[in-house]
Parts: C-alpha cells; sequence; structure tokens
C-alpha cells in the first residue's frame, strides 16, 4: 500500500525538493505549511499531495493526524535565520522548540513509525577543530543553534524512532533571496540582476555548501532504510571561503560588479564544514554532486524562470 508522509514546512524550500523526490518513489504526501516563508508555487500539482494552510504551533492539526493517519514525519517547518533568533528569541524558541514538542505529541500519540528532521551546523558553534564529526561538542553560538539542539534533546526523548539530520548551508532551486537567506540565493539573485553585493566580513570565512537534490536523495534514503535513533551531519564535507565563492559565481554568472564588504554578523561562525563519512556509510545511493555542477543547475533554473 502506498505510504504517507506528513510534511511540515513543505512549501518552503527544502520541503518542496523532498516532496518531490518522495513523489518519484510513489509515495503519497500531506504537508502542514503557514506559508510564512514557503510558498504554493514551490508545489506540483498532483492528486498525491495534500496541502493545508495551517500553523503548527496550534492544537487545531491534530485531526490532520486522525485524517490523514501518517505513516512517516518529516519536520521542516521553523524560523530558520539566525539573526531573527537574535532579534527575537522568543519568537525562534516558539517556533522551533515549542512547536516541535507539538508536532512530537501529536507524532507518539498517532503512532507515527519514524520522524525524521532537520537539525543545522549551528549546534556545533565555534569548532575547535575542522571537519565537524557528530561526536564533536555543540556549544551553539546563537539562539538558533540552542533551540535547534534543545529540539534535538526532545526528538531523542521522545520514543519516536527517528533521524535528525544537521544540515550545512543548503542551496539550490526555490531558496528564497531575503538578506536573511543563504549566501548563495543572495548572490544568485544579486547577479541575474546586476546588482551590488555586500560581504559580511573579510570574505575569509569558509563555508561548506550542501545541494539541495542531495538533501532530498538522503531524506528519502533514510525514510526506506532500517537506521533508526541515530543523528547525521549531511553536507558537502567541503569548505569554500566566500571570496572564493564570489569569483567562481561571478565567473559563471558574468557578473560586472566587485564586491563590498561590511563588518562581520553577530552569531556567525567563522568557518563550517560538516564531516558526513557517517552518512555516507549508512546510506547508499546518495547524491553528492559538486559545488560547480549544483551552481550551474542554480543559474540555469532561474534563467528559464526569469526569460519565461
Ligand atoms: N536552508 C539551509 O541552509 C538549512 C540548513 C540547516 C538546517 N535547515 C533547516 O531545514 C528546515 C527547512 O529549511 P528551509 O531552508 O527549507 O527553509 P524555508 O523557510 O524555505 O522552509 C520552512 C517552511 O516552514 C514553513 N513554516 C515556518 N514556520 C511554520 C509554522 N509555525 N507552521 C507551519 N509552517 C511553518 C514556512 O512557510 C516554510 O515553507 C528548517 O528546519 C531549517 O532550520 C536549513
Amino acid at each position: 500500500m502506498q505510504k504517507k508522509v506528513l510534511i511540515t514546512g513543505g512549501a518552503g524550500f527544502i520541503g518542496s525538493h523532498i516532496t518531490d523526490k518522495l513523489l518519484e518513489l510513489g509515495y503519497s504526501i500531506v504537508i502542514i505549511d503557514n506559508l510564512s516563508s514557503g510558498t504554493l508555487k514551490n508545489l506540483p500539482n498532483s492528486n498525491n499531495v495534500t496541502f493545508y494552510k495551517l500553523d503548527i504551533n496550534t492544537d487545531d492539526i491534530e485531526y490532520i493526524f486522525e485524517d490523514e493517519k501518517p505513516d512517516f514525519c518529516i519536520h521542516l517547518a521553523a524560523q530558520t535565520s539566525v539573526l531573527n533568533s537574535e532579534l527575537d528569541p522568543l519568537f525562534d524558541a516558539k517556533m522551533n522548540i515549542v512547536s516541535s514538542i507539538n508536532i512530537l505529541r501529536l507524532c507518539k500519540k498517532y503512532n507515527i513509525k519514524k520522524f525524521i528532521t532537520a537539525s543545522s551546523a549551528a549546534v556545533y558553534g565555534m569548532p575547535k577543530q575542522l571537519p565537524l564529526k557528530e561526536i564533536s561538542e555543540t556549544n551553539p553560538i546563537s539562539f538558533y543553534g540552542i533551540s535547534k539542539l534543545t529540539m534535538e534533546k526532545y526528538v531523542e526523548l521522545f520514543d519516536i524512532p527517528y533521524i535528525i539530520f544537521r544540515f550545512s548551508n543548503v542551496y539550490g532551486p526555490r531558496q528564497a533571496s531575503s538578506k536573511e537567506s543563504g549566501v548563495i540565493a543572495i548572490f544568485h539573485n544579486a547577479m541575474l540582476n546586476s546588482q551590488p553585493i555586500k560581504i559580511f566580513g573579510d570574505g575569509e570565512q569558509i563555508r561548506d555548501f550542501v545541494f539541495v537534490k542531495d538533501i532530498a536523495s538522503i531524506v528519502s534514503q533514510s525514510l526506506k532504510s532500517d537506521t533508526i535513533n541515530q543523528t547525521f551531519n549531511f553536507s558537502s564535507n567541503t569548505g569554500i571561503t566566500i571570496n572564493k565563492l564570489f569569483r567562481i559565481m561571478k565567473d559563471l554568472y558574468n557578473y560586472p560588479l566587485e564586491a563590498s564588504y561590511l563588518p562581520p554578523r553577530e552569531g556567525d561562525i567563522k568557518n563550517s564544514i560538516l564531516d558526513n563519512t557517517k552518512a555516507f556509510e549508512t546510506f547508499k545511493n546518495i547524491e553528492n554532486t559538486a559545488l560547480l555542477d549544483g551552481l550551474k543547475v542554480l543559474r540555469d533554473y532561474k534563467a528559464t524562470f526569469v526569460t519565461t
């Protein structure tokens, strides 16, 4: 029988790619999303997708569990900005901790077979050495990092079979471009529109960028797998400075301008690379897209979108 997956935040950037992948694999999908940052335009028109525009932080969502009887839950809905977590830690905690508890208690009550969720490299804080492994010390330096780490602790104690993924910086088509977005989405948008680009800090900070379709691939593998109750980094395992990223994208997009520089942002980690060995040893056939290839897909996706 067709298995049903409830995805919170399914209309967002990562959630919509996971939806596409799971549809390809024959699952039926139920999405709860309040569209605070996601959009229905991200979602395919399919009889196998049922959408509920609701906030996960309310009791109202219980009827969805009753009516839909999902087999699995992929929990992605969150406040996703480090900066916003510094500006409004209460909102961040409500969205990332309290809302997650609300979903977890319903998953427990309705016997969800597996709970998969998205945590972040932000749980590690300032790394003592790179790349960071799952067993590295967690010492978050932002409220977002604290709320994600706290969510992880609740997941571990809720007694539902679970997988936690700590993602590095995810990029790819459909990522919203605002000042809170990932740097690749910001560069992409600015370069397509020939707008100026500002880099926080000296640009020598290192990041580890993972392509969104690789995320969809590992999440779908983890759903099928017998592996439970584990936490995995998921990343490209490779670091690149923001300055180098800028140069690569400048060439790819034929962008004529140079970047200017601003002071570093509070709560930002200087260097971050996640070791993905455990995930690659555990799950088979995971996609591992090279940065240049992923950037070309992103550039061409938007180029098509802009000209139509
Ligand atoms: N993008 C990254 O680089 C990255 C890295 C590490 C972890 N993550 C995590 O992955 C998950 C998905 O992130 P994303 O980049 O796709 O962000 P996104 O903003 O595109 O997606 C989040 C989705 O959740 C929805 N949402 C937010 N609050 C909600 C609420 N209270 N009720 C219902 N829906 C709500 C939004 O409308 C949106 O569709 C998040 O948990 C995020 O913290 C993302």
